[in-house]
């Protein structure tokens, strides 16, 4: 019997270059797809997979992304004086009864491996999922439920993961693989893993994207504070450590995965998911045949 998976962390420390001017103050995880902000998406799609602990390795300017978890006692009273009983229901869901939240800081932006390892002693000695909020999958069942599940069945350590065009490689955690199933739903065994290879050096184009099953042997690794790609702490690194003692897969998810800390990226995102809706699908749809959009428009 494998250890439940309880706990996930959020690593939200990045600086968010890529969205600026928007996230010069606001994190980017507050940026919003359709109506709720990238770190509730997150935190929904971690609850659907039965994670009941929340933990965020935040930085200096990011108090925003713990307030919107916090209850906040004079909007209950206005939305009740107004009887606005809908939208009490909908800030009732943003932190549901019996989960909890916690937050941890990376003093400094050293990478995505340090960011995990900043909060080794919330976590403890359990496995954990790690969501990055800025990639959001739009699917049937929630990406980090299908890799919980899948958990149930290998155990040890779990990236989900998707094919990228040969020329990207070098903007991912890129998977050398044993053997591949090669289908959706399917598992890949990894005997290697590479952060950000050239085209050229990449073992293949199966890429990692932002949900990970870990087993706590990883804060081991990331304890060493080895330097990689970008003269970062590499997550990737750490986990390439594990392999060979633990079993270790890629999981081929069902689902389209938007990276929202891309602005072309975070657009599509808007759109997939509102057309996705059955409350404003039909009228985003309308809308969108009615303007035609083609790049002329408004210019
Ligand atoms: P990104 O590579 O997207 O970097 O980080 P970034 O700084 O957030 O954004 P850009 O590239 O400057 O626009 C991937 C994930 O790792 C987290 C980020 O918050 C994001 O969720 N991260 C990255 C940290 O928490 N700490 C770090 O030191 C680096």
């Amino acid at each position: 019997m494998n250890d439940p998976i309880r706990k996930a962390v959020f690593p939200v420390g990045g600086l968010g270059t890529r969205f600026l001017p928007a996230t010069k103050v606001m994190p980017k995880e507050m940026l919003v797809v359709v109506d709720k902000p990238l770190i509730q998406h997150a935190v929904e799609e971690a609850a659907a997979a039965g994670i009941e602990e929340f933990i965020f390795v935040t930085a200096a300017g990011k108090t925003m992304l713990e307030d919107h978890f916090d209850a906040c006692a004079e909007l209950v009273t206005a939305l009740k004086a107004k009887n606005k009983s809908a939208e009490l229901k909908m800030l009732e869901a943003i932190a549901p009864a019996g989960t909890r939240f916690s937050a941890t800081r990376q003093p400094e932006p050293l990478g995505l491996g340090h960011a995990v390892w900043c909060a080794r002693h919330l976590v403890g000695d359990e496995p954990f999922a790690v969501m990055l909020p800025d990639d959001l999958v739009l699917s049937g069942t929630p990406c980090l439920k299908q890799l919980v599940d899948a958990y149930g069945r290998v155990g040890g350590n779990l990236v989900a993961v998707m094919d990228v065009p040969k020329a990207h490689t070098d903007r991912y955690g890129i998977l050398d693989v044993e053997s591949d199933e090669g289908t959706e739903g399917g598992l890949a065994s990894v005997r290697g893993l590479v952060e950000k290879p050239s085209p050229a050096e990449a073992p293949s184009t199966l890429s990692i994207i932002g949900r990970y099953v870990l087993q706590p042997a990883v804060f081991d690794e990331l304890e060493r504070g080895r330097r990689g790609a970008g003269n970062e702490i590499q997550l990737t690194d750490a986990m390439a450590e594990l392999i060979g003692r633990q079993p270790f897969h890629g999981l081929r998810f069902a689902g389209t995965r938007y990276d929202c800390g891309d602005k072309v990226g975070w657009l599509e995102a808007n759109l997939a998911f509102a057309l996705a809706r059955d409350d404003m699908g039909p009228a985003v749809e309308a809308a969108l045949s009615r303007t035609g959009f083609a790049r002329s428009t408004n210019r």
